[in-house]
C-alpha cells in the first residue's frame, strides 16, 4: 500500500482494534479529599482519546470517560487539607520518623504495581503513547519510587550522627519545606508528576496533586492506593480546568512548594499569582529547543538513528527532544537522504500496534498548528524533503523533515514538541554555537563526531551553556539518577532521584555549646528516644 493509502486509512473501526486494547469509557467521579474518596456530582470535562474510530461519519475521536471539573471552593478545600495535615510541621506525617514515612512509600509502590495495566491502558488512550512505551513509563515511575526510597536512606545515614565544630554540637538533617503543589506534564503524566510528587511526600510535605490537561484519567486506579497508604491530608486530588482552580492557590499564600512541568508562561503567571514570592520555593521543568550539531566525521548512520528517536520518539512530544538538528554541509545531503529513509520505516498506527512509532496527537489544534509551521518555514524558503511529511489525517501528523531552516522561520525558534523536524546546513560551526548562545533555553545539546580535537573544543564552552552535553547520541533525562535540569528558561532546580529529595527539603539543624549539662541532656533525648530528629538511628 503506498503511504499515502496506508495514511488516510490509518484509524480503525472499533471493532477492529483488539478485544484486549478495546477501553470502556470511565466516567470519574471520584476523588480523594483528606483521606476520603468521595464522588463528584458537579460538572464534569469530557475526555475525548488522540485515536479515532471509523464511522459513518468518517474518523471520528473516541469518547473515553469524563473528569471532575471542579471550582475554587473544592480547590480551597484540597489546599486546607494539606495545609491542616501538614499543621505547620506539627502533623502526624512530617514529625513522623523516616523509616515510617518509607514504609508508607512501599506501600504505596506495592499497591500501584497492581494497577499496572489500568494505568498502561489509559496511557495509550489518553494521550497515544504506544504500548512499549507506555509500560515503560510505569515501570521507570516504580523504579523512581525505589530509588528514591534507596536515596532517602543513604542521606539519612549521614545525618545521623552528630558533629561537634568550634566548640558547638549539632545535628543536621533535611526537614520538609510543607504544602507541595504538584503538576506533570501530558507528555509524561505519570513519571513526571511522581517525579516531584514522591520526593515530596517522603521527605514530609503534603500534597495537592492536579492530574495535567490531558493524562487525567490514569490517576484514577491510583487513587484508593493513595487513600490506603497514606495518612488523610498527606494527598489530595484536584481536578478541573487549570486557569480557574490554581490560581487561587497560589494567591492564598499558602503553597509553599510550586513543582510544575510545563510552559514558562505559565509557570510565571502561577509565581506572580503568590503574594510573598521570597516564600514560594519552586521546582520548574519548563521549554527547551535542544539541538543536534552534527560534524562532517560523524558516523553518520549512528547520527541519524539516535536524531530519529531523539526528535520522533513519542512523536517529539518531549521536553528532551531534539529539536533543530544543524548538519555540516559537506555531509547534509548524505543526512537527509539516510533521515527520510529512516522516517519512511518507522511504523505508524494506533498505541497498541506491535513496533508503532508514530501515534495520533492528544492535543487539540495540534496538528494545525504543525502545519502552519511548515507553511511558515516554506515561506521562508524551506521544503518539506521526507516523502508524505506533514500528512494530515484528523489527529494524526505524519513527520515532517524541514529544510533549510532559517532564523527568519518560526520553527527556528518555537519549540514545537510535535513531529517537525528541522535542519539547517552550516560551514561554521559557530552557527550552532551562537543559536546556543542566543536561545532562550538551555537543556541539553547532542553532538555527532569522533574527532577528540574538535569534539573537545566544543565541550568546554557548551557545558556553560546547556546542562548536559550528549556525545553521540539523543539527549534525554534518564537515568534518573542523573541530574536533570536546564539553564534560562528550561528549568529551575535540579530533578536527579537525589537532587529531587533535596529540592523539597531545608537543611535545618539542632545545635548547643559543647558543655556538660547539653550533653547530658542531648544524650538522654536521644537514649530515650525522646525526639525524632535528634536520633542517632542508623537505618539499614
Ligand atoms: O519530557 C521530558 C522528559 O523528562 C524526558 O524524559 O528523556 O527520558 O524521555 P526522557
Amino acid at each position: 500500500m503506498s503511504l499515502s493509502a496506508s495514511l488516510a486509512t490509518i484509524f480503525p473501526e472499533y471493532d477492529a482494534i483488539p478485544p484486549e486494547f478495546r477501553l470502556t469509557p470511565i466516567p470519574q467521579i471520584d476523588y480523594l479529599l483528606n483521606g476520603e474518596i468521595r464522588q463528584w456530582a458537579g460538572p464534569v470535562q469530557q475526555v475525548y482519546s488522540p485515536v479515532c474510530c471509523v464511522t459513518g461519519e468518517g474518523a471520528v475521536r473516541q469518547l473515553i470517560g469524563s473528569f471532575p471539573l471542579m471550582g475554587e471552593t473544592e480547590a480551597l478545600a484540597a489546599l486546607d487539607a494539606s495545609v491542616n495535615a501538614y499543621d505547620h510541621g506539627r502533623g502526624f506525617w512530617p514529625t513522623m520518623p523516616v523509616q515510617q514515612r518509607i514504609a508508607h512509600l512501599q506501600e504505596f509502590a506495592w499497591l500501584m504495581k497492581e494497577q499496572r495495566d489500568a494505568v498502561v491502558m489509559l496511557l495509550m488512550w489518553e494521550i497515544g503513547k504506544s504500548l512499549t512505551d507506555s509500560r515503560k513509563e510505569f515501570d521507570r515511575t516504580v523504579d523512581y519510587i525505589m530509588d528514591t526510597i534507596d536515596a532517602l536512606k543513604e542521606l539519612d545515614r549521614v545525618s545521623s550522627r552528630f558533629v561537634v565544630e568550634q566548640g558547638i554540637i549539632g545535628q543536621i538533617r533535611r526537614a520538609p519545606l510543607g504544602v507541595v503543589l504538584s503538576m506533570g506534564p501530558y507528555n509524561y503524566p505519570l513519571n513526571e508528576t511522581f517525579t516531584t510528587l514522591i520526593p515530596a511526600l517522603i521527605m514530609g510535605n503534603t500534597a495537592v496533586v492536579k492530574p495535567p490537561r490531558h493524562g487525567v484519567l490514569l490517576f484514577q486506579p491510583l487513587i484508593k492506593a493513595f487513600q490506603q497508604a497514606f495518612p488523610p491530608g498527606v494527598v489530595n486530588m484536584l481536578y478541573g480546568a487549570g486557569r480557574t482552580i490554581i490560581p487561587p492557590l497560589m494567591s492564598s499564600g499558602k503553597v509553599d512548594t510550586l513543582a510544575f512541568i510545563g510552559t514558562s508562561k505559565a509557570a510565571d503567571s502561577l509565581q506572580k499569582a503568590h503574594p510573598k514570592p521570597h516564600r514560594l520555593r519552586v521546582t520548574l521543568g519548563l521549554e527547551a529547543k535542544n539541538p543536534a550539531i552534527i560534524l562532517p566525521d560523524a558516523d553518520l548512520d549512528l547520527a541519524v538513528s539516535e536524531c530519529i528517536s531523539g526528535s520522533l520518539s513519542f512523536n517529539g512530544q518531549r521536553c528532551t527532544a531534539l529539536k533543530i538538528i544543524f548538519v555540516h554541509e559537506t555531509v547534509s545531503d548524505r543526512f537527509l537522504q539516510l533521515f527520510s529513509k529512516a522516517i519512511a520505516a518507522l511504523e505508524c498506527g494506533m498505541p497498541w500496534k506491535p513496533g508503532v512509532a508514530i501515534t495520533p496527537l492528544p492535543e487539540p489544534g495540534k496538528t494545525d498548528y504543525l502545519t502552519e509551521l511548515l507553511a511558515d518555514a516554506a515561506r521562508h524558503g524551506a521544503q518539506v524533503v521526507n516523502e508524505g511529511g506533514g500528512t494530515v489525517n484528523g489527529t494524526f501528523f505524519y513527520p515532517a523533515v524541514a529544510y533549510p531552516v532559517n532564523e527568519q522561520m518560526r520553527i527556528y525558534h518555537e519549540e514545537q514538541f510535535g513531529p517537525v523536524v528541522p535542519v539547517l546546513p552550516f560551514s561554521d560551526i559557530e552557527t550552532p554555537i551562537s543559536y546556543i548562545v542566543n536561545s532562550c533555553y538551555g537543556q541539553q545539546v547532542s553532538l555527532f563526531g569522533a574527532n577528540p580535537a574538535s569534539m573537545a573544543a566544543l565541550i568546554d564552552p557548551l557545558v556553560n551553556q546547556v546542562c548536559r552535553v550528549n556525545i553521540n547520541s539523543q539527549c534525554q533525562r534518564g537515568p534518573d539518577t542523573f541530574p536533570f535540569t536546564g539553564r534560562k528558561d528550561s528549568a529551575v532546580g535540579t530533578l536527579s532521584v537525589s537532587d529531587a529529595l533535596r529540592a523539597f527539603s531545608i537543611r535545618t539543624l539542632v545545635a548547643c555549646k559543647d558543655q556538660e549539662s547539653n550533653k547530658e541532656l542531648i544524650s538522654a533525648i536521644v537514649r530515650e528516644r525522646r525526639s525524632h530528629f535528634l536520633s542517632t538511628d542508623f537505618i539499614l
